[in-house]
């Protein structure tokens, strides 16, 4: 395609724009959810330890081969190898997976936005809103259409123009807020019908205190999975995205320091998403509801904490509002990459590019929305249509991408590739053995038994 590549203007526009990609539903929505779902701490821990080894190496890797490269995700693992070509197609499959059902969830947030301008939100704190809402038939693929139309608009404009300019005023503004409200949800108090009272306080130590007591071997697997599906999830690994962007990173750019701020910007905001979110869950529904809520535990919860806030609604809006705006700059990226790849591959045109991309994501984003309500009776492997697209791409394809990432990283094109990447301007590269050792031997071995419990479990061996 002959059109002009998007290039960052410097180091902080690619930080700004990889973090815009990375924060979003994944870090406010699906985050605190499992955390709450395993129990918390434990969660916590887990979480951090592969943070800072899975999650450094494959946010090196990827935008090491990007920048190496110069090409986006489609070509640039040919590039390297060329028996290995196969892996930039199924790297593209990722994001074609995730945006049909990340426009569903964004559709979620634009509708709890819509109605927190046009009332006071309190009908959002009712208990049955959110399930009557998402099981409904045509309201959440109407905002899930709006949803996709922004993004869609953004994209058929450009890289650098949509991505740089939105992340520069949300990321900042985002974290603000949310640690304004995580400081509130630890004030709150609540009487149950039986007199028990519960206090923000005691809901920090069910998200923070590790609870080894009923640890077994399944649990801790359980949690080890969960954990590195979110890792994927929220970094934006694994599905091409971050290959893209290296590509259009200046060689001047420190690759290291940018790893480490797009994964300190990413884990602030998830961990203080959880102080947010969990604490309030416990304080609303006991410790059993803090497992038991699942999906909708932040549409649930957060509009019952706004309703106890003096001008609740102005925060509910502003939250709303932002969380919408990662939402789009994370659904913005995904839809780039999709596009980018179509225009590469079919030498078609940005717009004609968007137009399919828009075709196929309302095709199957639909059967995502109906499957709450209309379609919850048609099951894929047991799970809804939205959780197993989310299954498929984030427990599936992303460990069998990264898996093959590492092979041909740490075997075949050797880890020098990336190492020499990263040292490329005379850089020190201090984790340089982690990553050595990481990519050739841990990570492979450990994506391999993931790959295989999952299937187990999944395939009633055992359950989970
Ligand atoms: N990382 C984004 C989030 O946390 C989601 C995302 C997934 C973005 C895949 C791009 C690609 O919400």
């Amino acid at each position: 395609m002959k059109e002009k590549k998007s290039n960052f203007s410097g180091s902080i526009g690619f930080v700004l724009a990889a973090a815009g990609s990375a924060v979003g539903v994944g870090n406010i929505w699906r985050f605190p959810y499992l955390c709450a779902k395993d129990g918390g701490g434990l969660f916590l821990i887990v979480y951090l330890a592969l943070v800072l080894s899975f999650g450094f190496v494959l946010l090196t890797t990827d935008i090491a081969i990007g920048r190496h490269t110069k090409q986006n995700a489609l070509k640039a693992f040919g590039t390297l190898n060329s028996k290995w070509k196969f892996l930039g197609y199924l790297t593209f499959l990722v994001p074609a997976l995730i945006m049909t059902y990340y426009s569903v969830i964004g559709g979620w947030i634009t509708k709890y936005f819509c109605t927190y301008v046009v009332s006071d939100g309190s009908i959002l704190s009712q208990d049955s809103y959110f399930t009557s809402f998402i099981t409904s038939k045509f309201s959440p693929i109407v905002f899930m259409l709006l949803f996709l139309a922004l993004t869609a608009w953004v994209v058929y404009r450009g890289v650098e123009k949509g991505i740089e300019k939105f992340s520069r005023f949300i990321m900042p503004g985002l974290i603000l807020l949310i640690l304004g409200i995580a400081i509130f949800s630890l004030t709150l108090s609540y009487t149950d019908a039986n007199g028990t009272v519960r206090t923000g306080l005691q809901g920090l130590k069910v998200y923070l205190y590790p609870d080894f007591s009923s640890l077994t071997v399944k649990r801790f697997l359980g949690v080890l999975l969960d954990a590195m599906s979110q890792l994927f999830f929220s970094l934006s690994v694994s599905m091409g995205i971050m290959v893209t962007y290296g590509s259009y990173t200046k060689n001047e750019t420190s690759l290291t320091k940018s790893v480490n701020q797009i994964e300190i910007f990413d884990t602030v905001v998830a961990l203080l998403a959880g102080f947010m979110v969990v604490p309030a869950v416990y304080v609303f529904s006991g410790e059993a509801g803090t497992k038991a809520s699942g999906a909708g535990l932040m549409f649930v919860t957060l509009p019952k904490v706004f309703e106890q806030m003096r001008g609740g609604t102005i925060i509910g809006i502003l939250f709303f509002v932002l969380v919408f705006l990662a939402a789009l700059t994370s659904s913005i990226s995904i839809m780039e990459a999709i596009v980018s790849s179509f225009m590469d591959r079919f030498g078609i045109s940005r717009k004609k590019s968007v137009a399919i991309c828009i075709i196929i994501s309302i095709i199957m984003g639909i059967p995502s929305s109906l499957g709450n309500g209309a379609w919850a009776h048609i099951k894929i492997l047991g799970m809804d249509f939205l959780t197993f697209f989310d299954y498929i791409s984030n427990s599936v394809l992303m460990p069998i991408v990264a898996l093959c990432t590492c092979i041909l990283i740490g075997w075949a094109a050797g880890a020098k590739t990336v190492t020499d990447e990263v040292k490329r301007n005379g850089e020190k590269m201090n984790r340089e053995k982690l990553y050595n050792v990481m990519i050739k031997y841990i990570a492979p071995v450990m994506l391999v038994i993931i790959l295989i419990t999952y299937s187990m479990a999944q395939f009633g061996f055992f359950t989970m």
